[in-house]
């Protein structure tokens, strides 16, 4: 028996990397799972991906930084699937760009809409179906949820704000059963680094020189946690962010 049988996860950003990942991680420990993304062919593939492993996966366009589109995102899965137990808010968009950069007033909007009120659009719209099901919530913040690296003053500022986010909303939330916590990936390659660090050799040698365990991580990385903190296993936790970046805080 899966550590997630019975329970219904929609998980944004699921079209690609870390959420595809957790995405068939959750549908192989037994949830029905919905794959929300902006890429509807991405969240296409992943539910494709999930059934071909014998799984339940449901793909869907969202776009998190569309409060009325959440909203009717969840009336219809409510109507369709009935309520939903686990919601991972996992959307994200980094810019690397100095702040005196052309760039750096657009990079400031689009990061905060995503990775800030994304987060807010998709727990209010959801908020109802959590409480009836006493469910769970995982927020994908980041290890600069705590430090900062070059040139991404406005990422850095929404995942500290994805950390205060969860202990304020676990507190609100512990009255009606629901669990609210947060993973703090370190370097993990994905689509969303492939363009910067993977291919810049200096950056990569500087997040390498934090990485004690010393390797860069992999979407599989991050499934454990998000399964842990969407099950039982983690029944007294919430208000916190589990890093899991080879060590990368530590030094
Ligand atoms: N890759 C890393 O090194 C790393 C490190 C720390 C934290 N993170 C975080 O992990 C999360 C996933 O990142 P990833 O590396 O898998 O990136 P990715 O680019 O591979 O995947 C992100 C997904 O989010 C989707 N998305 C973007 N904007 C959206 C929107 N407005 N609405 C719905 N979906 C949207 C994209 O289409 C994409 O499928 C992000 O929150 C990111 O900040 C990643």
């Amino acid at each position: 028996m899966g550590l997630l049988e019975g329970h219904l996860a929609v998980v944004t950003g699921g079209g690609s990397g870390i959420g595809q990942a957790i995405a068939e991680g959750y549908a192989r420990e037994g949830a029905a799972v919905i794959v929300g993304d902006v890429n509807a062919k991405g969240a296409a593939e992943t539910a494709r991906r999930i059934a071909a492993a014998g799984g339940v996966g449901h793909a869907l366009a969202l776009d998190v930084t569309d409060l009325q589109g959440c909203q009717a995102t969840a009336r219809k899965i409510e109507a369709e699937h009935g309520p939903i137990s686990i919601l991972v808010n996992n959307a994200g968009i980094v810019r690397r760009a100095t702040i005196d950069s052309a760039t750096a007033i657009d990079d400031w909007n689009d990061t905060v809409a995503v990775n800030i009120t994304g987060l807010f659009n998709c727990v209010h719209s959801f908020q109802d179906q959590l409480k009836a099901r006493k469910g769970r919530i995982v927020n994908i913040g980041s290890i600069q949820s705590f430090v900062h690296t070059p040139n991404s003053v406005a990422y850095t500022t929404s995942k500290g704000a994805v950390k205060n986010f969860t202990v304020g909303l676990a507190a609100e939330l512990a009255p009606y059963g629901v669990r609210v916590n947060a993973i703090g990936p370190g370097l993990i390659f994905t689509p969303l680094n492939e363009a910067g660090i993977q291919k810049q050799p200096e950056m990569l040698e500087r997040f390498m020189r934090h990485i004690p365990m010393g390797r860069p991580g992999t979407p599989a990385d991050i499934v454990g946690p998000a399964i842990f903190l969407a099950s039982d296993m983690s029944q007294y936790v919430t208000g916190v962010l589990v890093p899991s970046d080879g060590g990368y805080l530590t030094i």
